[in-house]
Order: C-alpha cells, then structure tokens, then sequence
C-alpha cells in the first residue's frame, strides 16, 4: 500500500487527552518534525501537557479558537500545512447536558470554520491530492444498542442522543459534505472511549482512579450495567495515523478496542488494581468506596464497534488488552499526582457538585 508523506502538521485541541497522546506519537514516530498544535486551552486543555516539547521546539503551541477563522487562515497559510488532525471539540456529555450551546459552537461552528478555512487554502494551493483533513469523531453519534444488537458499523445509521454526540454527528456530516461537494480530502474515524494517561478527571476512568487516590466516594451512574468499548489512547494514536497516511479521501473508519465491559466491572477492575498497585490509600479496599447515584438523563446503554474495516483494509487491531490498558493507567495516576492535582481546582468542585451533589 501506498503511504502518504505528510510533513507539516496542524493538530486542533493537541493540548487535550487524545491530542497530546497523538503529538506524543508522532514526535516519538517522526523526531525531527515539527507540529503546530491550537488549542483554546479550555478547561479541558492543559499547557503543561506538552511543555517537554515545546521546550525542545517539536511543538509550537498557538493558543487559540477553532472559531477564530482568520487565525486559522493565517496558521495554514504561515507554516504550509499539509494536514490537519482535528481534536478540538467539547468532549465530555455531562457537561453537554449542562450547557449544550459550546457543544454547538465548538463542535459544530468550530469544525465549519476549520474546514471553510482549509477548503480555502487548499483550494489557493490548487487542490494538492496529498493534503489531508482528517475529523475525530465518536462511536455516540450512531446511538445506543440493545444487548443483543450487533457492533456499530460504518454504515450503522447516525442516531445521536446527548447534545455532546449530535454536535458531534453535525460535524461529522460537514466534514463528509466537504469532500462529496469539494473534493477536499477529508477522513473521519469513530472511535470508542480512550482511556489512559493525560486524561481530565471528570471522564469515568480517570475519575474513578483519582477519587480512590483522594479516598472519595466512586460514583456509579444508574445500575452500574451500561456497557462501553475500551480503546486504550496510544493504539488509538496508531490507528489515526494509519488512517492519515494510508486512507483514501472521503473514507471512514471505526476504531474499537475490543474490549466491551459493563461500567461496574470495570471500576471493580480498578479497584482491585489501585489496592494492588498503591502502597497508602486512605480507603482500602477501593471496592468500599463504590457508590450507586443518579442516572445520567439520557444514558446510552450500551456502545460496541465493529473494527473489520479498518483491520482488513489498513492492518490495524489494537495491541493493548483492557487489563495492560487499565494497568499502565492506574500506574500513571498514581506517579502523576503532580499533573492531576492543579486541575481540581474550584471550577472543577463547582462542576463536581452540579453533577454529583
Ligand atoms: P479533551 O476534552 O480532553 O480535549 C479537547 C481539547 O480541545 C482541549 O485541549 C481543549 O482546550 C481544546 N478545545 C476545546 N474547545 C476548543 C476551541 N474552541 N478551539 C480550540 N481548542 C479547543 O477531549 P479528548 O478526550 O482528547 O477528545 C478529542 C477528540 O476525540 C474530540 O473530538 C472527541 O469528541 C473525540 N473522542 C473522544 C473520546 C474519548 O473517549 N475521550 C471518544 C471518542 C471521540
Ligand atoms: P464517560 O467516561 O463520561 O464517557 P461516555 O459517557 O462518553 O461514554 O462515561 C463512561 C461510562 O461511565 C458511561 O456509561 C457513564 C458512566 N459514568 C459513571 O457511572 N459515573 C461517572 O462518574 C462518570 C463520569 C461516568
């Protein structure tokens, strides 16, 4: 198979979870090569994610907005990007359930923008066929499945429940009308839940695995048997950058790690770890810690992919089982408290306390 070289990489939301994993991979991967990395720094964003590389000069980090059409022309313009790695997004549903509207804005007005601003450019450049837009999206904009339903495909019908996943389905519509109407080489992966280092503590895994560092209650939605498929972030990172250089335009991938589990298996999981792994805890064992609390309006029950696609076409499957997964990411939140800390902070107790009470 042919691969595609691209050199010059414009990375969205690279100060986030998944996109600091992803500028991690490819510095490790290409060293030598610089990234640009936009990022608004919301709450959710963190500077200090990527400061080693920074400091070497692998990233120049521009705070700013994917809404802010004329940075984005100008970041495109000044550095001859090749390739955009779209992260940035309003990521967590809580908080969608919250306060929709920056869902619709970043998610939805923010990836318009970026694509107006790259169609634009790549159109100015004479529409190079190596140029690449490729959109990160979400196995939620395709709903939720019965127990027996069989996985997510990538034709499976869009059926978004949250305002989280429908500002994510919009996007992912906009970014496959770019390439039917202009030709713009647009890619869009659907992924299943990340877990592991560099994650904010308000998802489920990093949150479980902080509060049983703090000694605090774990708080399980509902019955606790709602079910998700578990992608650890580096294979994650593997596979969109198979899909960067080796997809062909206008395509979509599912990308799954194989790993379905009910939501209380799997905090029963890092609990046993946690016990196992720390030596102080001020509750042990963790287990005791696990508490039943209100269900989130709206909870998707069950999200499961089908990765055949990916696996045939492009040769890749995920390496890390869950139980290697969630090792390394109980390992890391107990040897990172210097990271996590700083971030529970009082915007962070106030959103806590509107969630949990
Ligand atoms: P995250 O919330 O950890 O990071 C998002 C990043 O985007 C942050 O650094 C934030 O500062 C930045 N950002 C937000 N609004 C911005 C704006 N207007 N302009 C510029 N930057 C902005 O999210 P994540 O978990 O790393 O998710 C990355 C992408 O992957 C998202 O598009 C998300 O929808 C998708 N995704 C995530 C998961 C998951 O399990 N985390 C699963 C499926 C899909
Ligand atoms: P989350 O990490 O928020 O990801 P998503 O909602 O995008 O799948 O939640 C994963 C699962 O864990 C989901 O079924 C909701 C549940 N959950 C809890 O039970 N308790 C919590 O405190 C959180 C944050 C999530």
């Amino acid at each position: 198979m042919t691969e595609l070289s691209l050199k010059r990489l414009l990375v969205t939301g690279g100060s986030g979870f998944i996109g600091s994993n992803f500028v991690r991979h490819w510095a490790q991967q290409r060293p030598g090569e610089k990234i640009w990395v936009l990022d608004a720094l919301t709450y959710a964003g963190n500077a200090k994610t990527l400061a080693d590389l920074v400091e070497t000069g692998a990233v120049e980090l521009v705070k700013g907005d994917i809404c802010d059409r004329t940075l984005v022309t100008t970041l495109l313009q000044d550095h001859a990007i090749d390739a955009v790695v779209h992260f940035a997004a309003e990521s967590h549903v809580d908080r969608s359930i919250l306060g929709p509207e920056a869902f619709v804005q970043t998610n939805v007005v923010g990836t318009f923008t970026l694509l107006e601003a790259f169609r634009q450019y790549w159109q100015a450049q004479g529409q190079p066929s190596q140029f690449r837009f490729l959109h990160v999206s979400t196995d939620e904009v395709y709903g939720s499945l019965g127990p027996e339903d069989p996985a997510f495909s990538e034709t499976t019908p869009y059926a978004p429940n949250s305002p989280y996943s429908a500002s994510k389905a919009g996007s992912d519509h906009l970014a496959r009308a770019y390439f039917h109407t202009y030709g713009l080489p647009t890619l869009i992966t659907n992924c299943s839940n990340n877990y592991g280092p560099y994650h904010f503590p308000e998802k489920l895994i990093p949150l479980m695995c902080v509060n049983m560092l703090l000694g605090k209650p774990l708080p399980v939605y509902g019955d606790g048997q709602n079910i998700r498929d578990w992608l650890y972030v580096e294979d994650h990172c593997r596979a969109i950058d198979r899909v960067l250089h080796q997809a062909q335009p206008g395509e979509t991938y599912n990308i799954g790690g194989q790993a379905e589990v009910k939501n209380i298996d799997l905090v029963h999981t890092l609990c046993d770890l946690m016990d196992e792994l720390a030596e102080d805890l001020p509750v042990r064992p963790c287990r005791d810690l696990i508490t039943f609390v209100k269900d989130r309006p709206g909870h998707d029950r069950r999200y499961a992919m089908d990765i055949t696609k990916i696996q045939t076409q492009l040769g890749w499957s995920p390496s890390v089982t869950l139980e290697q997964g969630l090792r390394q990411t109980v390992q890391w939140y107990l040897t990172h408290r210097d990271w996590w800390m700083p971030l529970l902070s009082a915007e962070y107790q106030s959103y806590y306390r509107k969630i949990y009470g």
